[in-house]
């Protein structure tokens, strides 16, 4: 089981809300970083919570939602040692995990129906990085933004 950050702007946060009651059904420790209701807020707000938690080591894995699932992620992607991963099926989720090493997915409520968000979680979640060629590529990836925080 793992210790995941989530977090949503108002257009993501009933998907969030479900996301996070599943993950936490299957034994999950969840941190919820909000929104907690249905007020407008900014969604690179949330993105950088949910990176900060990852890229400290506070969490192990990333959870966003906005109404596209890309804002979110451009933001949480501006911390350092955050690879975050917009997806909209189970094989991207899969995908990103074993060639990327994506620590953060990143959905759609506005996009992605509820049932294919949670296997596309769960995916993600029992996915591993397959290391080997896609290490230096990675690592290419890391070293275009300075390190302030160092992932575990
Ligand atoms: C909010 O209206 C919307 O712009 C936001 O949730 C997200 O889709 C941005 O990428």
């Amino acid at each position: 089981m793992a210790r995941i950050a989530a977090g949503a702007d108002h257009a993501g946060v009933q998907l969030k809300d479900e996301l996070v009651a599943h993950l936490r059904d299957l034994g999950h420790d969840v941190v919820d970083c909000g929104t907690h209701g249905p007020d407008r807020v900014d969604y690179p707000d949330f993105g950088e919570a949910v990176a900060r938690k990852v890229a400290t080591g506070e969490a192990e894995m990333g959870l966003c939602v906005c109404g596209t699932g890309i804002g979110i992620a451009m933001a949480a992607n501006k911390v350092p040692g955050v690879r975050a991963a917009t997806v909209h099926d189970v094989t991207s989720a899969r995908l990103t995990r074993e060639h990327n090493d994506a620590n953060v997915i990143c959905l759609g409520e506005r996009l992605v129906g509820p049932e294919l968000a949670k296997d596309a979680l769960e995916t993600f979640l029992e996915a591993s990085f397959e290391e080997g060629r896609h290490i230096p590529r990675v690592a290419k990836i890391d070293a275009l933004l300075p390190k302030e925080e160092v992932a575990p």
